[in-house]
């Protein structure tokens, strides 16, 4: 038999059977558990389609109300864990603040028993309630306030604004960021979806395996590549300055933020829901230049690299959503993980299901059988 051949990044290799969301990269299709992302951005909560991609299936009222009161429930940051985000040095970044967090939270949680479904689901729906919690403390913590503990009658959104800002937010801002909550929640094998599933196949518990892939997540290539979206938009001046700047950038061959993916070809789909988004906060609280700036970005780059299918992906416009909620920019990836641990621990509770530990091979092309030298002939 042929040794396989090594696929960088293993683009295109299947690494599991998944139920929980499916996309057509050409056709520009994302949907969770079968159900278009346009549908649910418009007419669901996160909360609702947590439940559906824990379960499978809409919940019932009566289903999605125990469901939310569980989360309110379990959105509680136990005391040491407080103290240990107060503790860190205020030059990190919230990303490195919540995979610790995630982590840690292991240490004061019930242990989990991977043969019981009620004691997984616990400790999945604790990781949901309680991912956007050390984010908004370590927020508060540098900018030298006190903290704000939890609220269990406000939704994950209003929950988080509440949180980092210590005043009930408007019905639009946590409107709007409900909504971009859903569009992040999951995206099939992912890099940091990959993760997870990885460390779960280690038969771990929710909380190692997110706080892996939170690592994952941190990555300019993958999540992280949202704050740099902003980042690079304030460095452009202005809407004339486009496309010298985007010469610039192919000349140094280094990449666009916002714009590729290894799985769409056209416009992602949670980007044109973004930009609706952002549009309609702009209609009720002012433009931004940056959005001129990122239209006229859009319309260079699809102009130069469309053809070779690199298009706006989700972190093109969300910047300028979370931007115009005046969230910090380095708070970006983290909205990104509240969102997306509902992804993954969907996919944990999939592994578990028929769980295989991941231990891919490898192309050895190093020497081989050498002999040992003493230092001194060396
Ligand atoms: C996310 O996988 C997911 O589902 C991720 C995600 C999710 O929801 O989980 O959708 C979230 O991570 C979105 C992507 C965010 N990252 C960025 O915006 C960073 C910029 N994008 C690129 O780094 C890149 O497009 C990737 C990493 C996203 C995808 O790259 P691929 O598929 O691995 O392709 P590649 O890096 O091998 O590039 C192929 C070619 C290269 O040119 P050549 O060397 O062949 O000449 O396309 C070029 C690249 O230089 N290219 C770009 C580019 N993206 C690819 N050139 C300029 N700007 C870009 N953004």
């Amino acid at each position: 038999m042929s040794s396989p051949e090594l696929v960088p990044g293993l683009a295109g290799i299947p690494a599991a059977e998944s139920s929980v969301s499916f996309i057509d990269g050409q056709a520009g299709v994302l949907e969770y558990r079968g159900y278009p992302i346009e549908d649910l951005s418009a007419h669901s909560t996160f909360e609702e389609v947590a439940w559906l991609l824990l379960y499978g299936e809409l919940p019932t009222s009566d289903e999605l109300a125990s469901f939310e009161a569980d989360l309110g429930r379990l959105r509680v940051l136990p005391p040491a864990l407080v103290k240990m985000v107060q503790a860190f040095p205020a030059t990190g970044h919230p990303m490195q603040a919540l995979q610790a967090s995630l982590a840690a939270l292991g240490m004061v949680s019930p242990k989990v028993d991977l043969r019981d479904a009620a004691s997984k689901d616990e400790a999945a729906r604790r990781v949901i309630a309680v991912t956007a919690l050390p984010v908004a403390l370590f927020e508060r913590v540098r900018a030298g306030k006190e903290y704000v503990a939890p609220r269990a009658d406000l939704s994950t959104a209003a929950n988080f604004l509440w949180c980092l800002d210590g005043e009930e937010p408007a019905e639009i801002a946590s409107k709007t960021l409900d909504c971009a909550l859903i569009l992040h929640a999951e995206h099939t094998m992912n890099a940091s979806t990959f993760a997870c599933r990885v460390v779960a196949s280690t038969e771990n518990d929710p909380y190692t395996s997110c706080s892996g892939a939170v690592g994952a997540l941190f990555g300019p290539l993958h999540g992280g590549a949202n704050e740099r979206v902003l980042n690079q938009l304030s460095t452009i001046d202005g809407v004339d300055a486009v496309e010298s700047w985007y010469e610039a950038k192919a000349e140094s061959k280094s990449k666009v933020m916002g714009f590729g993916h290894r799985v769409y070809k056209t416009k992602d789909p949670r980007a044109k829901n973004l930009q609706v988004l952002a549009v309609k906060l702009f209609e009720e609280l002012g433009s931004t230049p940056k959005y001129d700036v990122a239209l006229k970005l859009e319309e260079v780059v699809t102009a130069k690299l469309g053809g070779r299918g690199i298009y706006p992906n989700v972190d093109f416009f969300s910047g300028l959503v979370y931007e115009k909620l005046g969230l910090n920019t380095d708070v970006f990836t983290p909205i990104f993980a509240m969102a997306r641990v509902a992804g993954y621990c969907a996919h944990w509770l999939e592994q578990h299901e028929d769980n295989k530990l991941f231990r891919p091979a490898q192309i050895y092309v190093g020497e081989r059988e050498r002999s040992y030298a003493p230092i001194s002939e060396r």
